[in-house]
């Protein structure tokens, strides 16, 4: 599921200049991005080809990647150039110890990377999903980058992501959300597709809700490229977040969302709007950590889908059993 597929990892503005690299998780994996001096972008796994110590823990600047255990030195192309000691070492083969280079690709501003080679080109898995998102108003070239944030559920990663596939639940736990988009099953549009599954709520005719939705996006879309990477995107000025939700353990699960506007969005509807999220954010959260506390009590095999409602899960489960083989 995690190694055989794409990640998002960061955006274009955080290897800005040549001579620059982040870490970053592509799935479960360590690796770290990196634009070197000729500006090529790379994704490289984070693990020392000597006893595997993770290279990079630091976003930085420089021409090389120094490992902190015994300071082999790597360049900003993964090649190995110093091995303290090596030279007292015959046999050693430095072109033989470059850090992997890894897929990376780009979609506008957003950095998706992968941990096996063999994964399918980007541009298939994207699919019409950069198409779909150009037709909602937001054009992804112009998008300025505000801020990162993390989360942490002690809940497990499916858990979390069928919470985030379906809206049955936005009336009852999103009482403000519910205000301002129509979640009616009649309205709310579900759309699943091979490699992603989309999501569109239009907005109230006369909401009384907190957002102010006038502006280039008329209604909330919220996308998952499968497995973990979900797009968040509002009514009102052009805006959008992306990021993965990743087990980081068998109960627990990790987040980060990186959000985005346009060029010209006002300051206080950013604030309204990073608001209005935060507030969806923390209520999803109570909602998933109740379920793995249900889950923890084990009193039944299984649970009821409904297939209406709830089809973008049914299509989640279907994705899970093709990736499981
Ligand atoms: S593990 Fe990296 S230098 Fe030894
Ligand atoms: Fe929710």
């Amino acid at each position: 599921v995690f190694r055989t597929s794409w990640h998002y990892v960061g955006h274009t503005g955080m290897p800005a200049d040549p001579g620059s690299y982040f870490p970053a998780r592509a799935g479960g994996i360590p690796i770290v991005v990196t634009r070197d001096a000729a500006g090529t972008l790379r994704a490289l796994g984070n693990v020392c080809r000597h006893r595997g110590a993770i290279v990079c823990e630091e976003p930085g600047t420089g021409d090389a990647l120094r490992c902190p255990y015994h300071a082999w030195t790597y360049g900003l192309d993964g090649r190995l150039r110093t091995a303290p000691r090596s030279g007292r070492e015959p046999h050693f083969a430095p072109g033989a110890n470059s850090l992997r280079e890894l897929p990376v690709g780009t979609w506008g501003p957003f950095i998706f990377a992968a941990a096996d080679p063999a994964v399918p080109p980007l541009d298939e898995v994207l699919a019409d999903l950069p198409d779909r998102i150009a037709a909602e108003g937001i054009d992804v070239d112009t998008l300025v980058f505000r801020e990162r944030t993390h989360m942490t559920y002690q809940a497990n990663w499916k858990i979390c992501i069928e919470n985030y596939l379906e809206c049955y639940h936005c009336r009852v736990a999103h009482p403000e959300f519910a205000r301002v988009i129509d979640t009616g099953p009649d309205a709310y549009v579900l759309t699943p597709v091979d490699t992603y599954s989309s999501q569109y709520g239009p907005v109230q005719a006369s909401h009384g809700g907190s957002l102010d939705t006038g502006g280039a996006v008329a209604r909330s879309n919220f996308h998952l490229l499968y497995p973990d990477t979900t797009i968040n995107i509002y009514p009102g000025e052009p805006n959008l977040s992306i990021g993965p939700v990743l087990p980081s353990g068998t109960g627990t699960t990790d987040r980060f969302l990186d959000y985005f506007v346009g060029p010209d969005a006002d300051e206080a509807w950013i604030a309204s709007w990073m608001e209005f999220d935060d507030r969806v954010g923390r209520e999803d959260l109570a909602l998933v950590e109740s379920v793995q506390r249900g889950m923890d009590a084990a009193l039944y095999p299984d649970g009821t889908l409904f297939v209406d409602s709830e089809e973008l899960i049914v299509g989640f489960h279907d994705y899970l059993r093709r990736a499981l083989g």
